[in-house]
This record gives structure tokens, C-alpha cells and sequence, in this order.
């Protein structure tokens, strides 16, 4: 096998973003460096304490987990407990955590994990609001060209918007931060609601993760079940988007998804499209492409990765 591959989680988590951790730790083509921790679905008290919990869950209490900023770069903290619950993390009940908080500030240890690491080796995937890696970029710009690419979940095009009617959460909570990394020059993959709007989490594909019998199978079960009842009310689906997992999918095995380079814009000024990604998608403007939007995932292939994948978990 090809060496796995350097990778540092930026989240809020978040049941979906509970997933794509467990999927990254239970995946011999990643290497885990650390998680780092953003105010997002809940407060930065919730997401860093999360994050230490479900590296218990996977038997992990040996992660880096880091807590970043608490709040946007310029706009006050909006948060979604409406979808996710009052701890961010509602659905199973999980123990206090043994996996300790590391005293280092997130933003500190993303700088200091690009200029520790070989140049172009480490990727970062970026699952909540983008704030500690936009400040990670103002404050050392020297490690934006170290950073081999960056994998996001955030945005939409057609699915337009599930926080306003024009924006999707993670970009609407900090567009400044999703500016100044759009605008990195950084190889961006993006994850937008139109891919991640096919990616749902139906009965069947559930009840899947529950019968591989491990606690792992059964807790992401249990998370499941609370977090696609908001989406599931709201569109009239079996099932709820899962969203953050498709950038740890991606890394693990790109076929399943389709996409197309294009150029995408950050709206940061009008009050109504606060937060809205112009994706050139039909490219009709000359500007230049600085994000792969991906579009479209096997969706039947994604939720057998990850049911295989965590069925190697405790
Ligand atoms: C994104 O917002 C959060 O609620 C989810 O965890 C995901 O990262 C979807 O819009
Ligand atoms: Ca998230």
C-alpha cells in the first residue's frame, strides 16, 4: 500500500462531523496528525469536548484534539443547536472523556504541524467553519504553499442554501474566513450540499451501521437516528444529508465522487446572500478556477465505506 496520508480535522462536531472522524481513524490510507476544534454547530466548550468523546468511542484516547477559536473572524457566532441538539452531539449517551484537551491553541499547532512536516504532505479537512484556518493563513501566510491540499465540507450551488435561503452553515457562519481560504491558492476540493444532499442517511443504510454490532456501529446509529430528524421534517426524505464524511471519503477513495473545476466566490457584504457561494459551475465568467465542486457520489458506495470502515473499530 501507497503511504498513508498526513491529514489534520478541523471540526464542530456535530454528529456527521463525529463520522468523518471516526471514518479518518478507522482508515489505514490516513494519518490522523491531530484535531483541531472551532466554535460552529455549539459553542467551543461543546466541540472540543466532542471531539475528545468520540476519540474515546474509537478507542483513541492517544489523538491530539485542540481547541481553536470561539468565535468568527468578524461576525458573531451563529450556532445550530436545532439540528444537531443542545451538546452538539445528542442521539447516544457518551462518557466524559479520557482523550485530554492538548494546552496548545489550534491555530498554534496547524502553523506549527506545516513548517514540522515535509512541504506538500499535510492535507487539511476543514468540517466546520473555516475560522482557525483562516487565521492559521494571516498569521503565518509562509505555511499556505506547505499545505498539500485542502478538502472542505461547505457551500452549494443548486442546493442553494440550509441556514438562509442563499447560504449553507459552515461558509455562512464565517464567509471572511472562507474568503481569505478560497482565495488561498491552496488545491481545494470542495463539498457542497449538492453532492452531500445525495448522501442520505436512509433506513436501510442505518440500520446497516447498527448491525455491525460493535459500539462504535451502535453509537453512530444512535447519533444518526437524532440528527437526520431536522432534514428528514424538512425535505420530506428517508434520511438525512451526511455531510462532513464525503471530504474523508474523498481522500480514501475519489471514484466514488464527480466534480468540475470552477471558480467560486465568497459573498461577504450583502446582508441577504450573506455567506453564498457563486460557483461558476457553468463557466460563464473569465475568472479562474480555484476549487474542485464536487457534484454528484455514489451514494451506495459511500455508506458501504464507511459501515466496512468503522466495523474495524471497538
Ligand atoms: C454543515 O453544517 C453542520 O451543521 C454540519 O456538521 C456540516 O458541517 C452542513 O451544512
Ligand atoms: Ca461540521
Amino acid at each position: 500500500m501507497t503511504q498513508p496520508q498526513s491529514l489534520i480535522i478541523d471540526t464542530d462536531p456535530g454528529q456527521d462531523d463525529a463520522v468523518a472522524i471516526l471514518l479518518a481513524l478507522a482508515s489505514p490510507e490516513i494519518n490522523l496528525l491531530g484535531i483541531t476544534t472551532v466554535a460552529g454547530n455549539v459553542p467551543l466548550a461543546l466541540t472540543q469536548l466532542n471531539a475528545r468523546k468520540i476519540c474515546d468511542l474509537a478507542g483513541r484516547t492517544d489523538m491530539q484534539v485542540f481547541a481553536g477559536l470561539d468565535r468568527p473572524l468578524v461576525r458573531p457566532l451563529v450556532t445550530a443547536e436545532h439540528v444537531h441538539g443542545r451538546t452538539g452531539l445528542d442521539g447516544p449517551v457518551l462518557p466524559d472523556p479520557e482523550t485530554p484537551l492538548q494546552e496548545q491553541h489550534a491555530v498554534d499547532y496547524i502553523i506549527d504541524t506545516l513548517r514540522r512536516e515535509p512541504a506538500g504532505s499535510v492535507t487539511l479537512a476543514p468540517i466546520g467553519p473555516l475560522s482557525n484556518i483562516a487565521m492559521a493563513m494571516q498569521r503565518a501566510p509562509d505555511t499556505i504553499p506547505r499545505i498539500r491540499q485542502i478538502i472542505l465540507m461547505g457551500g452549494a450551488y443548486f442546493e442553494v442554501g440550509n441556514i438562509t435561503p442563499a447560504a449553507e452553515f459552515n461558509i455562512y457562519v464565517d464567509p471572511h474566513a472562507a474568503q481569505i481560504v478560497f482565495a488561498s491558492g491552496v488545491p481545494i476540493t470542495m463539498m457542497p450540499l449538492d453532492v452531500t444532499h445525495k448522501a442520505l442517511t436512509r433506513t436501510d443504510r442505518v440500520a446497516a451501521l447498527r448491525a455491525i454490532g460493535n459500539r462504535t456501529g451502535v453509537a453512530v446509529a444512535e447519533m444518526l437516528e437524532f440528527f437526520e430528524r431536522f432534514d428528514e421534517a424538512k425535505y420530506g426524505s428517508d434520511g438525512g444529508p451526511l455531510h462532513d464524511p464525503c471530504t474523508v471519503a474523498w481522500m480514501i477513495a475519489p471514484d466514488i465522487f464527480n466534480g468540475r473545476p470552477c471558480n467560486v466566490e465568497i459573498e461577504t457584504a450583502s446582508p441577504l446572500t450573506m455567506g453564498m457561494t457563486v460557483v461558476d459551475w457553468w463557466q460563464v465568467s473569465s475568472r479562474p478556477h480555484n476549487a474542485l465542486v464536487i457534484g454528484d457520489l455514489d451514494a451506495d458506495r459511500f455508506f458501504s465505506l464507511i459501515t466496512e470502515r468503522l466495523a474495524t473499530l471497538p
